[in-house]
């Protein structure tokens, strides 16, 4: 067959604007994340965050430029109270009241302008600490996306959602609050300075207490770490059981464990529960603990204060400035405790947020990659090998499908079929061996474009709470009505579809549940069909499907499969009657190809597999009898030639499928 021509219609395909090959343009409505973190790993947590810090440079360093400007103000005011109190003796004295309302109008002057400055300056910082938090948050979902099947197929949902959430809104606290409270340390030393140079006998007397509030701090910095880390992993393993229990709603109400699951629940509640409490305990015992020891020191400085103004040797103004000071002093200590506590808590979050970043995509692009445009869709597995763990699934598999080809892999359960298929999209890497289409190896191709090219309709779609038009235009947003009408209609959904309150409008609910397995299974394909893949694989995709609406969607995936080639995943025998020809999978290696027939007749394996998998999948296909559909009598007539044919039916009779007669040819 000549390549490119078949398809039935070209795609909308576009080169974009980097030269790459995408046979769906989709507008790009986001901005990358600004700044990525550091991806050295030996780095400090804080200095993995810096690039991100940095695209924020401007408004931080203005919020922090603000702060200090209002520290120094801060500063200045008690200085200025001593002047003013000091100048109230001369101006009793001799009547000279100018000084003295000067100073009163500058305090106030000072106090204005430390409002405004001190305003503007946490706004900026505040407004820093959540772009970074938005931009973190994008890093994160940028990263996830990148990231492979192995990596979903372990994590936890509310894992991901906590720290996407709460973990990286510790994160943003901290970075917020360290500028406001390291500002504070520069309050330290100018107080200082203005202390030493009223009396440096009373700034000793002052300090007596500082270096117990210190140890005080760095105690509590000790005992919250371990409590911070705990809290922030507890509210995720309360997360995770909230999740799957929505999620697995149906499941635990069919088995009536209403009652375990709560005890699950309300057992991590708890135990979240405990750890805040005794962070909240911690902190009460310490916070007034330090709140006395300053205390202590206040006490310390007006007795001490008090003797030398009785001595003469200091004026009362300068000890009530020297106290406000020796206050000041104190505060970076008492902010450090609970600044270091804050970093703990950011630490530890900072930890799990990297854990997911420091997660490296299994499956990634070459340096130099290569689109396919309009392939043929050859396809080839050449000793193929794959373990998901230790325990081997596919053990050499060597296979070549035509281009336009329709095979049918069929295999017992658990033998390695969707694995087969799930490798050809490089969902996983193959351990050994390689897999081309038209004679490309996959690993050259950006997975994007093979992703465009491989097109794949799972037993289980996923459907997005989004309306059913969206539903099936998720692959191709700029597609016209009619396209998805046309792609609906050739999957048999169109009729069922209109019957819905709102038509192509009706928004499904969470996963589609609010639609039946064999209608969302329509939906899949009809999503898959609009994108119109040359290579389209069908994994089980209608087993939830009436057999009678079956046949009809197998009358339109005839005249599709036709255009392209197509891979089969099946366990009935009407869909495997679609293939031109069978490939039987067996302990991880392709044990025969051929027709049907020939399998039938020469593979004694293979009619074993057929009838393992008629009896164990008829009372699927019973019980997901779908009531809406009319019957069709040309159905019925079909169904019953076949049947005629020697083509059993998988709702045939308990004893499988029979021989293939000798009419039983697979042609189409
Ligand atoms: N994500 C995974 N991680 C680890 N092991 C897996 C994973 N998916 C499948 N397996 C294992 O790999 C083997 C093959 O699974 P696979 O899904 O390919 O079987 P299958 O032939 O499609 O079966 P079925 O007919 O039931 O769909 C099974 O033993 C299964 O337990
Ligand atoms: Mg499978």
């Amino acid at each position: 067959m000549s390549s490119a021509t078949l398809r039935d219609t070209p795609p909308d395909s576009v080169h974009s604007e980097d030269g790459h090959y995408e046979p769906v343009n989709v507008t790009r409505r986001y901005d990358d994340p600004r700044a990525d973190i550091n991806r050295d790993q030996s780095k400090n947590w804080f200095l993995r965050l810096v690039p991100i810090l940095l695209v924020n440079r401007w408004p931080f360093s203005i919020g922090i430029g603000l702060m200090v400007l209002t520290m120094i103000m801060g500063v200045s005011v008690p200085a200025l109270t001593a002047e003013l109190i000091n100048a109230i003796t001369p101006a009793v004295v001799d009547g000279e009241t100018g000084y003295f309302f000067m100073l009163g109008g500058i305090l106030v002057g000072i106090s204005v302008i430390q409002f405004f400055f001190g305003f503007f300056g946490s706004y900026q910082l505040s407004r820093v600490s959540n772009m970074l938090e938005a931009d973190l948050r994008s890093v994160i979902y940028n990263h996830l996306v990148t990231l492979s099947f192995s990596f979903y197929d372990k994590i936890q949902t509310g894992q991901v959602i906590s720290r996407a959430n709460s973990d990286i809104k510790a994160i943003q606290m901290f970075l917020m609050m360290a500028p406001m409270m390291l500002t504070s340390i520069l309050t330290f030393f100018l107080a200082l300075t203005y202390m030493l140079t009223m009396s440096w006998e009373l700034t000793l007397a002052s300090m007596v207490s500082v270096p117990l509030v210190y140890v005080v701090s760095m105690k509590l910095r000790s005992v919250m770490f371990p409590l911070s880390w705990l809290t922030q992993a507890r509210q995720a393993d309360v997360a995770v059981i909230v999740d799957e229990n929505i999620n697995g709603q149906r499941i635990v109400k069919a088995f009536a464990q209403e009652a375990m699951q709560m005890n699950l629940l309300a057992r991590a509640a708890r135990k979240l529960q405990w750890v805040q409490v005794k962070s909240v305990e911690i902190s009460a015992i310490y916070n007034p603990l330090i709140e006395s020891l300053s205390v202590i020191g206040q006490v310390v400085v007006w007795v001490y204060g008090g003797w030398l103004v009785m001595q003469g040797e200091l004026q009362i103004g300068t000890l009530v400035a020297f106290n406000m000071y020796a206050m000041m002093i104190q505060m970076p200590f008492r902010f450090l405790g609970m600044l270091l506590a804050m970093e703990q808590r950011a630490k530890a979050s900072a930890g799990r947020v990297f854990e997911i970043l420091d997660e490296n995509p299994a499956v990634t692009d070459p340096d130099d990659p290569v689109d396919l445009v309009d392939p043929r869709g050859e396809i080839r597995f050449e000793d193929v090998h794959f373990a998901y763990g230790d325990e081997a699934i596919l053990k050499g598999v060597n296979l070549n499908v035509d281009a336009g080809e329709t095979v049918a892999i069929v295999g017992a359960t658990g033998s390695g079929k969707s694995t087969l298929v799930r490798l050809l999209a490089r969902f996983y890497e193959v351990g050994e061996g390689f897999i081309t289409i038209d004679g490309v190896d996959i690993r050259q191709l950006r997975t994007k474009n093979l992703h465009y090219h491989v097109g794949q309709v799972l037993d289980e779609p996923f459907l997005f709470s989004i309306s059913i038009r969206e539903n099936i235009a998720y692959g191709k947003p700029d597609a016209t009505m009619d396209e998805i009408i046309a792609a609906a209609t050739a999957a048999n959904a169109h009729e069922f579809i209109l019957e819905t309150n709102d038509g192509y409008d009706t928004v499904v609910g969470e996963r589609g549940y609010t639609l039946s397995g064999g209608q969302r299974q329509r939906l899949g394909i009809a999503r898959a069909l609009l994108v119109n893949p040359p290579i389209l694989v069908l994994d089980d995709a209608t087993s939830a499907i009436d057999v009678r609406i079956e046949a009809q969607i197998h009358d339109a995936l005839l005249a599709l499969m036709s255009f392209r080639t197509t891979v089969l995943i099946a366990h009935r025998l009407s869909t495997i009657n679609l293939a031109d020809r069978v490939i039987l999978l067996d302990d991880g290696q392709v044990l025969a190809t051929g027709t049907h027939t020939e399998l039938l007749a020469n593979i004694p394996r293979y009619s074993e597999i057929l009838q393992q998998q008629t009896v164990a999948h008829q009372p699927v296909v019973e019980s997901e009898q779908e009531p809406e559909d009319e019957s069709d009598v040309q159905h019925r007539a079909r169904l019953a030639a076949m049947m005629r044919d020697g083509h059993n039916n998988d709702r045939g009779g308990p004893g499988g499928p029979g021989p293939g007669g000798p009419g039983g040819g697979m042609s189409r």
